[in-house]
């Protein structure tokens, strides 16, 4: 699939911008602060309907703009084209429409187009905190079945709803209203189950998909690397995982267990320390972990290698996603830079952002824009 073209009303520093992309590479380049990255992201949020610079809405939105239209047109497979439509209203509820006619809900756009995108900040996902490791598979994940997106919600809620509870009990437990503590306790059992099982189909839907991911990853290292790296990946959970627990009813119990045995703890300290929300990814290079120990280069090799296993990934799914490289080749040195090229210049769409026009590597010398005073104009 690729993106035919974008249109953005209100979005970021655009007032109003239309570009008009054809398959292969094209390159977006100018001075920094022209709007490189915010074109790059507007594609990117129609693909996961998120930013992977900001957590909320509202900077997307040019400042005094009451909201931001982004319009994405998609070739998709067997030469479908798909015209998405995304109004965002910061502090209130979205809106979407799929081939101008409103759907019900944003969701429904996820799916449509499939993005990967590179850029400096996933230097974190090796060196950051777990919630970049997280946010990369929940990612993955839904971009993979669309369905996640209400599995993640439903969760997020439940956390949400059980930490205000866990909260309230434990307090109500200090001041001694023990009348009060019991009748939170038994909400809380009803509580623990819906952790259960959003939980259980949230973590068996990563440990699937780490699997799939792993030896996609041990190889797109070692072609980035050009060499035996060894990357390897290991999902960490907040609970005990035996080997072949995998199934949803299964983890659903291991969570539940461990919730109950983590009852006391939880009620003293008032947050939920069981489920998705508190695990990790181990990234690994031979017997060390890659966090602490691997060199810059080496980091930045991992984080390249998550990222093309991604793309691997969605390719082996069925149809091409679109390749996003913001501002990655200053972060590279030249062999490394060289290599990403070579890998990523077959895809069926790659979009390239850089300061500096030299800093594209040959392989991806395509069409080309230039940015700058608000706009972008084919060069
Ligand atoms: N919500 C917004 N309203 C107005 N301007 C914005 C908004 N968000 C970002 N900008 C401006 O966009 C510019 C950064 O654009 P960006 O695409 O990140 O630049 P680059 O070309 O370096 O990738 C900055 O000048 C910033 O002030
Ligand atoms: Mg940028």
């Amino acid at each position: 699939m690729y993106v035919t073209a974008l249109g953005l009303v209100d979005f970021r520093s655009y007032q109003q911008a239309e570009v008009q992309l054809s398959p292969g590479v094209t390159s977006f380049v100018g001075p920094n602060g022209q709007g490189k990255t915010n074109l790059v992201e507007a594609i990117h949020y129609t693909a996961t309907l998120g930013s992977h610079r900001v957590a909320t809405d509202a900077p997307l939105v040019r400042a005094g703009a009451p909201r931001a239209i982004v319009r994405t047109e998609i070739r998709a497979e067997y030469d479908r084209d798909v015209v998405v439509e995304l109004e965002i209203n910061p502090g209130k509820a979205n809106r979407a429409r799929i081939n101008r006619s409103p759907v019900p809900r944003p969701r429904e756009v996820l799916g449509l187009l499939r993005t990967v995108l590179f850029a400096p900040e996933d230097l974190a996902l090796v060196k950051g905190d777990p919630s970049e490791r997280r946010r990369f598979l929940d990612e993955l994940l839904t971009l993979r079945s669309p369905r996640m997106a209400g599995v993640r919600q439903d969760y997020d809620r439940v956390l949400k709803q059980r930490n205000s509870l866990l909260r309230s009990a434990s307090m109500a437990r200090r001041q001694n209203r023990s009348g009060a503590a019991e009748g939170q306790l038994r909400t809380l059992e009803v509580w623990d189950s819906h952790l259960a099982k959003s939980g259980s189909e949230l973590l068996a839907t990563r440990l699937e998909l780490l699997e799939s991911l792993r030896p996609l990853v041990s190889s797109s290292y070692d072609a980035v690397a050009r060499g035996k790296g060894n990357a390897r990946l290991e999902y960490k959970s907040s609970v005990r995982l035996e080997p072949g627990v995998t199934s949803r009813d299964d983890l659903a119990q291991v969570l539940l267990d461990a919730v109950r045995e983590k009852r006391q703890d939880e009620l003293d300290r008032g947050v939920s320390l069981v489920g998705p929300h508190r695990d990790d990814i181990l990234l690994g290079l031979g017997d060390l972990p890659a966090k602490g120990y691997a060199s810059h280069g080496e980091s930045w090799s991992f984080a390249l290698a998550l990222r093309l296993a991604s793309y691997e990934l969605l390719r082996a799914d069925g149809g091409e996603p679109v390749l996003i490289l913001d501002d990655v080749f200053a972060e590279l040195d030249s062999q490394r830079r060289n290599r990403l090229a070579e890998l990523v210049a077959p895809a069926q769409q790659v979009l390239v952002t850089a300061a500096v026009g030299a800093d594209v590597p040959d392989e991806l010398a395509g069409e080309r824009f230039d940015v700058g005073d608000g706009t972008v104009r084919r060069a």
